[in-house]
């Protein structure tokens, strides 16, 4: 099998609106490498967009899900209930963020675990508003794309969206941006759009992912939370991108000292698997009526399989730490690069969650050189996503358990790079 053909077939095949970044086609996988139909090795530094936290195919997970495979594949949860379902929310329970009572939910994709968090939010206030931030992306449905504030390629031609959906900047000070400016354009939103008495939830990301890896600072996350609890509206902490060990703390909102009502999760969750989660008070999750939340395939016995593994992997092998031990390196091989690579404008990011973004001798976003780099870089075997509403970022996402040497030989491929 040839990549030029299998590419040939693709187009002739599949649409184009499921677009697809690299040329060359999946053989096998191990850990963080990657091989092509054509024999090609690469490093994934992609990790299937911040999937495999615990790599590719992890002798722990994949012994978890043949066992049970062995058992049984589907018995639909709402109908024939499974113990390892309630055995990974209680464990999910119990390290959520917040000193409260909490449940969780289980879903399939990070989009249907944010469609739920507002379904819950709305369900529990009896409110409809929603406050999202630009930048923030939140998934493909109807009501993800509404929450998410990035237009092009995400939103175009798709509308109309869900209503009572509005949204705030996210503060980059970069971008000329404060903690400020967003908490004055959310005062402005209540003064100009909606009561805050009608807002159900404001969701934010704690580090936007798709947006370009931007770190919430602390002071805006009091911020909102203080808001939200003067108004009673939820705070939902999307975290499909930040959690799971990504930040060098299970969920990135344990940086923070307060706690969101709900959580969603997905991607590292179950290792590869498809499997996400709502995760909040009690109070709040119970909301719905019996039968308003779930769905077919909400909570694959095999996917929870694999993100029972995941947490007794992540634990057992220190992986949260050892993320941000392999960030710092990252972090300490790209500034140090910065003198002879003057396109970075700024290397950011929290634990293993790091990312550079790159301007023009103007100061202009520069992503014909970000392009650059990630061509290069493939072509030396090395695997790099880009993101940022300007497409002149590339974010890091390496598997947590990449040995040394890989990621040696990943760093040593991105200084060329970068180096051209
Ligand atoms: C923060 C965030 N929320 C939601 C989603 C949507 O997840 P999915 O693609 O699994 O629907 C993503 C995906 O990148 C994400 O990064």
């Amino acid at each position: 099998m040839r990549n030029a053909d299998l590419v040939r077939r693709k187009d002739a095949a599949t649409p184009r609106g499921v677009g697809v970044m690299c040329n060359f086609y999946a053989e096998r996988a191990d850990n963080a490498e990657i091989w092509d139909v054509e024999g090609k090795r690469y490093i994934d530094f992609a990790a299937g967009i911040a999937v495999l936290n615990t790599g590719h195919r992890h002798p722990r997970l994949l012994q978890a899900m043949q066992e049970q495979m062995a058992r049984f594949t589907h018995t639909a949860y709402q109908i024939v209930p499974y113990a390892s379902y309630v055995e990974l929310a209680e464990k999910i329970n119990a390290r959520a963020p917040g000193r409260f009572a909490k449940k969780t939910a289980f879903f399939t994709t990070g989009a249907e675990a944010v469609e739920n968090a507002i379904k819950i939010a709305r369900a529990a206030t009896g409110r409809p508003g929603v406050i999202a931030f630009s930048g923030g992306f939140h998934g493909r449905t109807m009501m993800g794309m509404a929450l998410t504030g990035k237009v092009a390629p995400y939103k175009v031609g798709f509308g109309p969206f869900p209503g009572e959906i509005f949204h705030a900047p996210y503060p980059c000070e970069l971008h000329g941006v404060s903690v400020e400016d967003s908490l004055k354009a959310l005062q402005q939103l209540f003064k100009s759009d909606i009561d805050p008495k009608r807002v159900a939830a404001i969701i934010f990301e704690p580090v936007q992912g798709e947006g370009g890896f931007h770190v919430a600072p602390a002071a805006f996350v009091k911020a909102l939370r203080a808001l939200c609890n003067e108004h009673g509206i939820l705070l939902v902490a999307d975290e499909v991108q930040t959690g799971f060990g990504r930040t060098g703390k299970l969920f990135a909102m344990e940086h923070y000292g307060v706690a969101p009502d709900l959580t969603t999760m997905a991607k590292s969750l179950a290792g590869g698997m498809p499997l996400s989660a709502v995760c909040g008070r009690a109070e709040l999750m119970d909301a719905p009526a019996p039968g308003g939340l779930g769905g077919t395939y909400a909570g694959n016995p095999l996917a929870v399989a694999s993100a029972l593994a995941v947490l007794e992997v992540l634990e057992q092998e220190k992986l949260v730490d050892r993320g941000a031990v392999l960030g710092d390196r990252l972090r300490d091989k790209l500034e140090g690069l910065r003198s002879r690579v003057p396109q970075i404008a700024q290397v950011r990011g929290v634990g293993a969650m790091i990312a550079v973004e790159f301007k023009q001798a103007d100061g202009s976003p520069d992503p014909d050189f970000t392009r650059q780099v990630q061509a290069r870089a493939l072509e030396r075997g090395l695997l790099l996503l880009s993101c940022g509403v300007d497409g002149n970022v590339i974010r890091f996402l390496f598997p947590l358990t990449i040995p040394d040497a890989v990621m040696d030989e990943a760093l040593g491929i991105l200084a060329d790079a970068l180096l051209g």
